[in-house]
């Protein structure tokens, strides 16, 4: 044994006990800082779990209210839907997109009415409702930006009609952010806020989401438009131009291959940044889990805290329920 005349610096004792460790902890993640995605499907009392995602379902209005009342008496108050929409509705305009009887558009209204202490967050992209799997317009191939923009604005606009808080603009088209914030200010929605899917990465995570909406891209990639997950630079030039462009949060997205530009934007910026801990993330977890190799809580817990302590103030988690349920 070595022996010390003396050791004023001893980290350990920062680390002695529960109450020592709770004293000294710098990350802490909130209910209030989470929001959960929602699977909706067209049939009113639909349940089918996500093949991919075990643990998580696609849920009809019916449920999906229930599940909404649930997760508000955990305190998860905060809710992002997306709907499942069936083959036969999509065409190569998404045309469902801004058909205020589609069952979307009406579901939306209906959540809004039942829960209006509930905030509910939109997708603007085209993908669920294009017959091409893409978030903008097809032409010969290519990804049309301006033409999509029109597209994704009256998706936008008869969004805010139903009464939803934020706008979540995940297609990666260029201008979009000023488009919609011109697009909403114009007819009367000024309160309604964007959340910029900013630094939106080509990535191999977002497959069980593929799964869950039916939404994979019928040909091709989606690499003219997300961004190469090599780059950085490049997230602050979206970045800038979110700012510019009167984006009220900038989201970074996937959240676990992508912290250090969570952190790159934390530090860059004064909006409130978000990071999307995605459907490919959850799925390892939750596959792992299954198969014993990795404790669900534990690597759960570990997850969410890694993405606060990078920068986010705001994570998007299917975990958001368990995790709330877990505290309780
Ligand atoms: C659609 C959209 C995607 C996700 C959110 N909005 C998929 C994609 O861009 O292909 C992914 C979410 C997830 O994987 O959890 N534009």
């Amino acid at each position: 044994m070595p022996k010390f005349e003396r050791m004023d610096r001893r980290p350990r004792r920062n680390r002695k006990s529960g109450n020592i460790r709770a004293l000294v902890q710098e990350t802490k993640v909130n209910t209030d800082d989470l929001i959960f995605p929602l699977f909706l499907l067209e049939k009113p009392t639909g349940k089918i779990e996500v093949n991919s995602m075990p643990g998580i379902f696609r849920l009809g209005i019916e449920p999906l209210l229930k599940e909404i009342e649930e997760c508000l008496t955990l305190g998860i108050h905060t809710f992002d839907v997306f709907p499942v929409v069936e083959e036969h509705h999509k065409n190569t305009h998404a045309t469902k997109s801004w058909d205020p009887q589609f069952f979307y558009l009406k579901a939306l209204k209906e959540i809004k009415r039942t829960f209006p202490e509930a905030c509910i967050m939109t997708d603007v992209a085209m993908d669920p409702y294009s017959s091409d799997g893409h978030d903008g317009l097809v032409k010969d191939g290519k990804i049309l930006n301006d033409e999509s923009l029109e597209i994704l604005g009256k998706m936008a606009l008869a969004q805010a009609e139903t009464g939803i808080d934020i706008l979540g603009p995940s297609d990666m088209m260029d201008g979009r952010v000023g488009y919609l914030r011109d697009m909403l200010d114009s007819n009367g929605f000024k309160d309604v806020s964007i959340m910029s899917y900013t630094a939106k990465y080509a990535s191999a995570f977002y497959g069980p989401f593929r799964d869950a909406l039916d939404s994979a891209p019928k040909s091709g990639d989606k690499k003219t438009y997300q961004m190469d997950p090599a780059n950085r630079n490049e997230a602050l030039i979206e970045a800038d131009l979110d700012v510019e462009e009167g984006a009220d949060f900038l989201m970074v997205k996937p959240a676990l291959a992508y912290l250090d530009i969570i952190r790159l934007l934390k530090d860059n910026y004064s909006l409130p940044i978000a990071a999307y801990n995605v459907s490919g993330e959850y799925a390892m977890i939750a596959a792992a889990a299954e198969k014993g190799w990795i404790d669900y809580n534990s690597a759960m817990n570990e997850t969410l805290l890694s993405i606060k302590r990078a920068g986010a103030d705001i994570i998007l988690t299917y975990f958001a329920k368990k995790w709330a349920k877990q505290q309780k």
